[in-house]
This record gives C-alpha cells, structure tokens and sequence, in this order.
C-alpha cells in the first residue's frame, strides 16, 4: 500500500454505527460493533496504537494491533487529535490491570478490523478536554470546539430536558403555544429597544420586543384563554452574569386568573421540573415575602434564602450616644442596620474585616462598623460610645452572645439595604454557608406599582404600567401614589430572580387613570401602545400572567455560573458575537437602500 492511500479521506459509504461511544459494557465482549465519532486522544505503542473515540455519550477505547487487520493499524499512526474516524472491530475485555473505573465504558475496548478516516484538522486553537483552558474570547470564537467538551454538552441536554418538561406540564394543563411577531413595536419592560429599518417604508422602524407582553395580553382578548410560548426577547441593556441582550422566557397568560392561579401554575411547573429533571421534591407551596418584608430582613427584593444572616434595624437602640457617624445618619433621616455573624469573631481577622469595609466603600457605603461580641462588652471602637443597656440591648434585638460579631451599616435606607444586602452574601460565601445543592425558592409579592425616576422627576411603572394595583390600595392612588402596592409577583430561587408577573388591569378606566398618574398623555399612550388600549374597550377578560426567566433557570439547575454558559452562542460582555463577528459594519448600498447614512464619530 502506497502512503498516499494512508492519507485518503473515506466516505460513509453504507457504514451505519451499531453503537453510541459511551454504551459498550463487559457483557457486549464477543459482539462485532461499529462506532464513529472523534479522537480524544492517541497513544502510540509502536506495536499497538490506542485511542480514545469519543462522540457526545462518551468515551471508548480502540486498540490497533496488526495482528487484527495490517492496514487499519498502519493507518492509525497517522491519526491526530480531533480528527473523525470510524473503527469496527471486536469487543474484547481489557487486559487485566487496565480497566479504567472512571469510564462507564472501561471495561472493554475494541480491537479494530476496519478503519474510516472521514476528515482531518487543523490544529484547534486550544485543547477540546485540556487541562489549561484558553480566554472567554477564544472559546466563543470556536464555540464549537468548546461545546464538543461533555461538560459543556451536558448543560444542553439537560437544557433540552427542562424545555421538554415544561413543555409537557403546560400542554397537560391546557396551556397553547402561540408564536407572536419579532418585528413590531417598542414594549414597555423598560430596557432599551433593539431597532430594524424598514426598507420599504424609510425612515420607519420595527422595534425587537422585550417581551410578548402585549401580545399575549390581546391573546386573551381574543378569547385564548392559555397561552405560553418558550420565546426569545431583546433588550439593549448592561449585561452581567445574569443578562444576555437575547435571552428566553417561559412566557405565559391567563384568562379569569388571579395571582394565586398563576401561583400554583408554576408551583406545580417546579414540582413536576425538579422531581423528573433532578430527581428531588421541592416543597409546595412555597414561601412568600411581601416586598417590603423582603428589604427589610435581606436588603433586596431577590434573596437568597438559603441561609439566615438576617438584618435587623437598631436605629432606635443607636440614637441616644453621642456617636458622631450615627448620629448624624439618624438625624438626617438614616438608619442603623446590622448583621449577625454567628461565632464569627474568631473567623474574621482584622485584615477581613478591612476588606470587607473597601468592598462596603466600593459598593457605595461609607464605611463599616463592627462589634465582636465579648461577656464584658464589645470589641470594637464603638464600645465607649454606648452604654451597657443599649449594647445588651443591641445584642438582645440581634440574639448575639460571646463570640458573635456584629456588622452594621449607617446610612440612607436604600444604601443600608443595598450594601447590607451584598454584605450578606459575601459574608455567606466567606463562611462557606451556601450549599452548591440546596435549592431556595420563594416568592416576593405585593411590590410598589410606582417608583420615582430621580432624574426625570416623575412616577413610573416599577413592572409595566398595565400591572393592576391592590384593589385595597386603589384609593391611595391620588394622594399616596408611591404607597400603592401592584398585584405582582416574581418567583425568586437562590437569590435570583428566575420570574415575575402581575394581574393585568382590564378595566380602560383604570388604566386611563394610570397613565395620568404616570403623566403619561392620552396622545402619548396611543401613539406608544393605542392598539392595545383600543382592544381593552371590545371585551377583555380579567387575566394575569408570568414569565421565567429560562437561561437563568436553566444554569441554576446545571450548576452553571453565569447564563453564558447554557447558551449554545452567546455575546460577550460588550453585546458582540466573536465567533461571526456581529454586529459589524453594513455596506454603503443596503444603508442607501435603508433610507439611512451614518453620522461619523
Ligand atoms: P421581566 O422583565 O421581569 O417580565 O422578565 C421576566 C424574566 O426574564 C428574565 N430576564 C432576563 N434573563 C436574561 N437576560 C436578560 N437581559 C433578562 N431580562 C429579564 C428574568 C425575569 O424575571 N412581560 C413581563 C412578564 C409578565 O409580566 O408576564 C416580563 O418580561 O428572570
């Protein structure tokens, strides 16, 4: 055989695999099996040449050995890395001492009779399973190098799994999936729009929804009853960890639903989830926080309830001392708020508890105090400041006894509640409280309907101004607007916020006054949203809905440490895609065609 015949690429053929790369076990030995897939690795003997074949159930050993079949084991020195090949052979037990027990498949191995070399490679640009892993940056440009790992994989398989599931709940429980326009108009979640031109009418513009919100809302006008759809949204945002400009929701509405409807909706959603996906019961129903409960024991609307290390407020108890940091914070409206760190004096260093104070700084907080609770007192700069009873006091409202160290905050509520708040988790992390497999969920209800934008000195929506508000709170909407509370509600697992949702308002009256509220002119509104409000006259239901966050579920269910990484092509930090490049320039003759020009900067 000549070596031009060793570098041939093989076709298909009629070649047809017997087996997956992952199911040969010890009770196969003796069967002819056929497998393709890529090659992890290779170790040359000389007289026998190993690989390791690998498809995306797993890994199984194939030896070449010339006393099996010449040409196959002299072709087989020329394989790499990555290349794709088929083996077919004998299933063969390992030779004694070479099992590998960390391999489903390690029992046995193939001694090859024929082999296919379908494709070589180029060098990959980092190692598919390496041990030393390249930039982020890298590995979205290949991205399919990366999703080749089965680590990588298994995130989407069971990303798969999950959308089945959900699939199955809400088919089961009379639930439709209805598909609603990507070109259409801007959609009030309060992110920025992502824009297309139209070219057939220039100057004009769709707007990518961030939701289906008003579709699936006139879904319901028109007499749908129960719609879902498992749907991409668009929103030009800052991105995080948690936040992709394209992300998915489990989207859904329903018609003569309230909140608790919705409620025991997804309860059950969750149930059915983690019992068939992750094998667990979770506990239904589950607990609930009204909003402002929620700020006040954890600093924030998302907690992480998988550990205590509640707050409590000790303005009260911190007045009376001639402190001059507290002082001033209470007189001009502040609030003392403080943390127990059970047993932790001996586990934080004075060196921590420095580090801990530049993180309170850099997350906007002047400073941190602390109190290492002692028998006689407290150890702390403090101490000299307040009498024996107020600090017995303090340590009575926070059940500190010796040992306990005491963190607080001075400051404006809402920076209390923001830096107490991360303080929480960070100190949570530090002391190993949070269990990787425990799983958290709670609802946080009755939020604020309104809030006031700082900047534009006028009240907004908190959710979107067609959630409802509290019957009960109806009356407070003139005088008292900031005090009216909404009927939302987000579903919050582990200290991330995977949903939320309101009863919608159906009455026009209501949301006529509404939109005064939020000075939102009648010309305004029905250029923004008047087809929606046209259809609120021709006989909408009552009707209340949710939307999961599907990426950020998924990656607490994977294990996964940011959406990212159960996304199959995901954008970077700075919105762009470095595997195709997008976005990029466009050129001069689709702009003209577009009706645009570009103002140079
Ligand atoms: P909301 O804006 O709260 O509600 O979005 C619902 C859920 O979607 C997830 N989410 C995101 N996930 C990844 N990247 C993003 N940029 C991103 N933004 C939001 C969150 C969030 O809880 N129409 C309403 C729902 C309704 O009222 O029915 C809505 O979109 O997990």
């Amino acid at each position: 055989m000549k070596e031009t015949d060793s570098l041939r690429i093989d076709s298909l053929g009629d070649w047809k695999r017997t087996h997956d790369c992952g199911s040969l076990r010890d009770n196969d030995v003796g069967q002819e099996a056929l497998l393709m897939g890529w090659v992890n690795s290779r170790r040359d003997l000389g007289n026998l040449i190993f690989i390791d074949l690998r498809d995306r159930e797993g890994i199984t050993q194939a030896v070449f050995d010339p006393q099996e079949d010449e040409e196959s084991h002299r072709r087989a020195h020329i394989l790499r890395n990555e290349w794709v090949v088929a083996v077919k052979g004998k299933v063969a037990p390992r030779l004694q001492g070479q099992e590998n027990p960390k391999l489903p498949t390690g029992a046995i191995e193939l001694r090859v009779t024929e082999l296919k070399i379908f494709n070589r490679t180029e060098t990959p640009p980092f190692q598919v399973d390496g041990a030393v892993d390249a930039s982020e940056t890298l590995r979205l440009k290949y991205r399919y190098l990366e999703l080749r790992r089965k680590k990588v994989f298994e995130n989407f398989r069971r990303r798969h799994l999950i959308t089945a599931c959900i699939r199955d709940y809400v088919n089961r429980n009379g639930f439709i999936e209805v598909e609603t326009p990507f070109l259409t108009k801007s959609t009030p979640e309060g992110a920025r729009d992502y824009l297309v031109p139209s070219r057939v009418q220039k100057g004009y513009f769709y707007a990518l929804p961030q939701s289906p919100q008003l579709f699936k809302q006139l879904l319901m006008v028109a007499g749908f009853d129960r719609y879902y759809q498992i749907v991409r949204c668009f929103r030009d945002e800052d991105l995080r960890a948690d936040r992709q400009p394209e992300f998915t929701q489990v989207d859904m509405e329903m018609s003569f639903a309230t909140e608790e409807t919705i409620i025991g909706i997804i309860e059950g959603m969750m149930a059915d989830l983690f019992q068939k996906v992750m094998g667990r019961e979770i506990t239904v129903p589950m607990p609930r926080l009204e909003y402002n409960d929620a700020m006040e024991r954890f600093g924030t609307d998302r907690p992480d309830t998988r550990f205590g290390l509640e707050m409590q407020d000790i303005t009260d108890l911190m007045g009376g001392s001639n402190f001059k940091v507290f002082k001033g914070v209470i007189e001009s409206g502040g609030r003392v708020k403080a943390i127990n760190t059970e047993k932790g004096s001996p586990l934080f260093s004075r060196k921590t508890l420095d580090e801990l104070s530049q993180l309170v700084v850099s997350w906007g907080g002047k400073g941190l105090l602390f109190a290492k609770v002692t028998e006689d007192g407290w150890q702390s700069s403090l101490d000299k400041f307040f009498s024996k009873e107020a600090k017995a006091a303090v340590n009575q409202r926070m059940a500190a006894s010796s040992g306990d160290l005491l963190l607080m905050v001075a400051d404006k509520p809402k920076v209390v509640h923001q830096v107490l708040g991360m303080l929480r988790l960070e100190v949570a992390k530090r002391l190993n409280l949070i269990r990787s497999d425990d799983f958290s969920f709670v609802w946080i209800t009755r939020f604020p309907l309104l809030e006031q934008n700082e900047t534009e000195g006028r009240l907004e929506a908190v959710h979107h101004p067609f959630t409802a508000p509290l019957d009960e709170d109806i009356p407070l909407l003139h005088e008292h607007p900031e005090k009216v509370r909404a009927r939302a509600y987000d579903i919050v697992l582990n200290g991330s916020e995977i949903g939320g949702g309101s009863v919608r308002i159906h009455n026009m009256g209501l949301q006529d006054e509404i939109f005064r509220i939020l000075k939102i002119s009648r010309q305004e509104a029905d250029i923004k949203f008047g087809f929606f409000l046209e259809a609120l006259k021709y006989g909408a239901p009552p009707h209340a809905g949710i939307a999961l966050g599907f990426d950020r579920l998924v990656a607490i269910l994977t294990g996964a440490e940011s959406i990212r990484e159960v996304i199959a092509f995901p954008k970077t930090q700075s919105a762009s895609c470095p595997l195709t490049e997008a976005p990029s320039k466009v050129d001069s003759r689709q702009l003209e065609e577009l009706g645009l020009s570009l103002i140079e900067g």
